[in-house]
């Protein structure tokens, strides 16, 4: 069937409006209807044998990868190695005993995901694939391919398999993290009830459009934006700078908030937006005092948070985007959502071509 705009501007608008859901169909695919369980498809993987993981892919669906990071590794216990596919494939990693390969791809035709992933063939005990199109060579190459089942995706600048590709990896942690003995029962019962009410809360999120509309003017004018986030916000900074200059071709560079004084301060005066993703959590109290930094030398901090972090941030930020309240293990996900507004509106601000950016391709199959 073909796809058409439903009355959207864009396939972009469509498709981060359309991720509610998207989602709600691959929880259902995933977690049992009892919500106290989650089922892969077979053969399954045993994450008792699992010593460590390496995950590997480009552009977004990298992104996605050093999110799941910080999930394995907090809540599962497993270490996890993350990569661009183009870096890793030649550069020879040994692999040891007991590592699962990971790869996570929209199309799942990208030359060096694919390259990378006929790499660790014989040499990872499993390798498993996040993938969109279950057809595709790199879901028939892999022992386990999980479908994120997020339909087609026409836009050059990927949402909603972004946020797919993160739920289905959250599942996949959660698993992980249970039958390691990590999290017990009623635990994994209370996140996946988290899970299976995020659709609603993305919904929610959505509610932000008018207000992403408002500031996007503003950063339309500017010529370079800086993106701050602290732990599994960090790669969501990522996401947000990636999408801004794929589509409204403002430049736009992501930090590790900690790493702001290492840098990136230097750019700092009234001119350039800092645009800081943060939910209330355990590390919030440390992104006030990097945004304090900002805010001594004149810089406009946008801040993505939620009405407590608004409330514990204070006066003399530049200006507030309010998120609903979120498990802050589920935050990475619908953080995405301004991520994509405010780079979404941006660029139509500018008048680009959304859905079609210049020297862009959807799927880049040749290296
Ligand atoms: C291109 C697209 C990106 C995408 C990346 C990886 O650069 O423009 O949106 O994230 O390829 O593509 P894949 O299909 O492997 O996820």
């Amino acid at each position: 069937a073909s796809v058409d705009k439903a009355g959207y501007k864009h396939f972009m608008a469509k498709e981060i409006a359309e991720q509610p859901t998207v989602l709600q169909g691959a929880l259902a695919h995933y977690i049992n209807a009892d919500a106290t369980g989650i089922t892969l498809p077979e053969p399954g993987l045993d994450f008792t044998q699992v010593e460590r993981m390496t995950m590997v892919a480009c552009g977004t669906a990298f992104y996605a990868c050093l999110v799941a990071k910080y999930w394995f590794e907090q809540i599962a216990g497993i270490p996890v190695e993350v990569d661009v596919a183009s870096e890793f494939r030649y550069r020879e990693p040994p692999v040891t005993p007991g590592t699962v390969a990971l790869f996570v791809s929209q199309s799942g035709e990208t030359a060096d995901t694919l390259a990378a992933l006929r790499y660790m063939e014989g040499k990872a005990d499993k390798i498993v694939s996040v993938v969109n199109v279950p057809e595709s060579s790199i879901a028939r190459e892999s022992d386990l391919p999980l479908p994120i089942l997020a339909g087609t995706e026409i836009g050059v600048a990927s949402t909603k398999a972004f946020t797919c590709q993160l739920t289905t990896m959250a599942i996949l942690a959660l698993q992980a993290a249970h039958v390691r003995g990590r999290i017990d029962d009623q635990e994994l019962a209370d996140k996946l009830s988290n899970l299976r009410a995020l659709p609603g809360v993305l919904n929610l999120a959505l509610g932000i459009e008018g207000k992403t509309q408002e500031v996007s003017r503003k950063l339309a004018e500017t010529r370079d934006i800086l993106f701050l986030g602290r732990g599994a916000m960090y790669p969501l900074a990522l996401e947000g700078a990636l999408k801004l200059k794929e589509i409204s071709y403002i430049h736009a560079e992501a930090y590790a908030s900690g790493e702001l004084k290492h840098g990136p301060i230097a750019l700092v005066d009234k001119h350039v937006p800092v645009i800081v993703m943060a939910p209330r959590d355990a590390l919030f109290d440390k992104t006030v005092s990097n945004m304090q930094e900002v805010m001594a030398r004149g810089g406009k901090v946008l801040l993505v948070t939620d009405r407590e972090g608004a409330k514990t941030a204070g006066d003399g930020v530049w200006d507030t985007i309010l998120m609903p309240e979120i498990d802050p293990f589920l935050a990475p996900i619908l953080y995405a959502v301004p991520a994509q507004l405010l780079a979404y509106h941006t660029a139509v601000a500018k008048g680009t071509d959304v859905d079609q950016p210049r020297n862009l391709a959807k799927s880049v199959t040749v290296e």
